[in-house]
């Protein structure tokens, strides 16, 4: 039932005047900054549009352990290692925070994890990439939770209190992921010329998929409208990407790599850089599907759901046995 749901949540932004007395109150509440809590009434386009935003957010952070899970046993020493395990174990709270967050909707677990396993719920287009060497790690955390960040810091603002909540612990775990990213691609560009060589190539794959990682631009946005009317979202899509790579083309500097970008250029007048899209062909194909590890990231989150049944029974025996216990001593 919630797939249907969460797929027919794209709509036109209503008026206050177009509103039902109900619906204009509920904008009011948010139009004045008020956090809207599990129990309040809340429109049902609302609630579809946020299970829909938190659930592909968890599902993205659960997704995004596997290129970065990858390179744990080929960490080049214990310190880095310790610390990519650290990241990587931060990545799946964060899921589960998340998905907390959204049960707080309606929505089961299990219904989640049903609509990722088969195809029905999106996850980050980011993580349908492959990390080839080490200084993915550095680019990926440098580059990939460096947007993250952009986009999530504002949603710290957002109107539903439990995402509100759960985005303030999770952006500062981020901030570190960032800085650890940032380090390995200053180890690298510092390094020996074949490291330095290894950074380029990382920075030449990671940018523009990390340009697509704020979706869509506005023209092509389906829900950004109505979710900025909600304060589900804060900036639109367009506006973030442009903040991320104010924020990271004099980064890429000062590591002396060179973004992959002829057009790249210091616009004065805007205040901001002038820079290519990315390839939105590539990117709508990625999200259908067809991306280079779309098949390989869900057998995995597949395999892990299968594997783990036997753990789910006996949490689940286990928990009416000591009901059933409950029961006979009352
Ligand atoms: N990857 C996959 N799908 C994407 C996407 C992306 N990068 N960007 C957009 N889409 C999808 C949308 O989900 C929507 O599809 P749907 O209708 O089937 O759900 C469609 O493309 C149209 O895009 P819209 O702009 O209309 O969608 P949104 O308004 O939802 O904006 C978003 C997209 C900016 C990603 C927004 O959902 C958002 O801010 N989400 C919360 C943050 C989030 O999910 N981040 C994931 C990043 S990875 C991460 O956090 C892990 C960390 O450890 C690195």
């Amino acid at each position: 039932m919630y797939a249907q749901l969460v797929k027919s949540s794209g709509k036109g932004v209503k008026s206050l005047e177009e509103m039902d007395p109900q619906e204009r109150a509920f904008q009011q509440r948010i139009d004045a900054g008020d956090k809207i809590e599990p129990k309040d009434w809340m429109p049902d386009g609302y609630r579809k549009n946020l299970i829909r935003q938190i659930g592909q957010h968890a599902h993205s952070e659960i997704v995004g352990q596997l290129p970065e899970g990858n390179w744990i046993t080929r960490a080049p020493t214990l310190e880095r290692k310790a610390i990519l395990l650290a990241k990587v174990q931060d990545e799946a709270g964060h899921g589960l925070y998340l998905y907390c967050a959204a049960e707080t909707l309606g929505v089961t677990r299990d219904e989640l994890f049903e609509m990722l396993n088969n195809g029905k719920m999106k996850y980050s287009s980011i993580f349908n990439y492959p990390t080839l060497t080490w200084a993915d790690m550095g680019a990926v955390g440098w580059l990939v939770d460096g947007a993250a960040i952009m986009n999530q810091v504002p949603l710290q603002r957002t109107s539903y209190g439990p995402y509100a909540r759960a985005m303030i612990r999770i952006c500062k775990e981020e901030s570190f992921h960032q800085r650890q990213g940032f380090d390995i691609m200053m180890k690298m560009a510092n390094g020996s010329e074949a490291q330095k060589k290894m950074a380029q190539d990382a920075l030449n794959r990671f940018w523009f998929p990390s340009l697509m990682m704020f979706g869509p631009s506005d023209k092509e946005s389906v829900h950004s409208a109505q979710s900025m009317a909600w304060k589900i979202k804060m900036n639109t899509n367009d506006e973030l990407r442009q903040k991320f790579v104010d924020q990271t083309a004099p980064q890429a500097e000062y590591l002396g790599l060179t973004v992959p970008d002829e057009t790249l250029r210091w616009n004065e007048e805007k205040g901001g850089y002038d820079f290519a899209e990315p390839d939105w062909n590539e990117f709508f194909d990625v999200i259908k599907g067809n991306g280079p590890c779309n098949t390989d990231r869900l057998n995995a989150r597949r395999k892990a759901w299968d594997e783990g049944a036997w753990v789910r029974e006996a949490m689940l025996a286990h928990a009416e046995k000591k009901r059933a216990a409950k029961l006979a001593a009352e």
